[in-house]
């Protein structure tokens, strides 16, 4: 197991927080480990799938709206994850072929797979980086002029926030990024929320569940809705505001009945009006 871990580059002996997800999407750049710990995801949260699935649903929605009727031309995904059907550029790309698109993952095995499955072309660009240093980002995704910040952005920060602990200061962190952002530019964030007092099963849960992301992987933080809403800083949340994802501009309305998982994961996007 040790020569296998060493030859392929990356530990398949511990549980990944992309794979699991990949896993919970109907992926198969999964291994055992990870299959394991999603399951016991799923005893905790039996909607753990949907909500995954409904997250790369809202993903497709905003990016839609963003390229559609906000006019981004271009993109910086952080925490892209594996690829999976649906990624940034290619939703973009239904509307305008030319959308440029950044992906940012600090995990090896994501960038590997980024490289192979999408790889780097004049409108795609894949950075091994970490959200813990958004000045590298913002760097290397201005190199040679591919992201302009004279134009506005497309900053997607999808399920990802979460894994920064408060340690390492996430408030400082979005304050750097949101100031790289010219006038007219957007931001995204889902995040996990653990909505307190007002909906208290909802709270337990995830209180549960961010101790059995802690022991499995050493992140995840489920963060109040207040928060989440700090991190667009004075960007405008537009409607409808910060909600479960299957709420965030829904394609058919009223489809969705939500049941307690879905409060875990929360999402919205703001504008930099000025
Ligand atoms: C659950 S996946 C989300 C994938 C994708 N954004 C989506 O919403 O479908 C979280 C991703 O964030 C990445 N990640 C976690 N912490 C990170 C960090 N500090 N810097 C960059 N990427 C990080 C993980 O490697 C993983 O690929």
């Amino acid at each position: 197991m040790r020569d296998e871990q060493v030859s392929m580059g990356f530990d398949i002996t511990t549980p990944n927080v992309a794979r699991v997800y990949n896993y919970h999407i109907g992926g198969k750049d999964n291994f055992a480990v990870d299959r394991e710990v999603g399951d016991q995801i799923l005893r905790l949260v039996p909607e753990a799938r949907e909500s995954g699935r409904e997250h790369r649903a809202f993903l497709r929605r905003m990016v839609k709206y963003l390229t559609g009727d906000a006019g981004v031309r271009q993109f910086i995904d952080i925490g892209s994850g594996l690829p999976s059907a649906g990624n940034v550029h290619e939703v973009a790309r239904e509307i305008d072929p030319t959308v440029r698109v950044v992906y940012a993952d600090n995990d090896p095995m994501v960038v590997l797979h980024a490289k192979v499955l999408i790889g780097a072309t004049s409108t795609t660009r894949i950075l091994e980086a970490d959200l813990r240093d958004p000045d590298t980002i913002l760097a290397s995704a201005a190199e040679g002029g591919f992201i302009d910040f004279s134009q506005p952005v497309g900053l997607l920060l999808l399920a990802i926030v979460h894994h920064i602990p408060d340690s390492d200061d996430p408030a400082r962190i979005m304050g750097r990024l949101r100031a790289a952002l010219p006038p007219g530019s957007y931001l995204a964030i889902s995040h996990f929320c653990n909505p307190g007092a007002e909906r208290p099963e909802d709270a337990e849960l995830a209180a549960a569940s961010e101790r059995l992301f802690t022991e499995k992987f050493g992140t995840g933080r489920w963060r109040t809705p207040e928060e989440i809403t700090s991190y667009f800083g004075d960007f405008r949340l537009l409607e409808p505001g910060l909600v479960p994802l299957p709420q965030w501009r829904p394609e058919t309305p009223g489809g969705w009945k939500l049941s307690r998982g879905f409060y875990q994961f929360i999402g919205g996007v703001a504008r930099r009006d000025s």
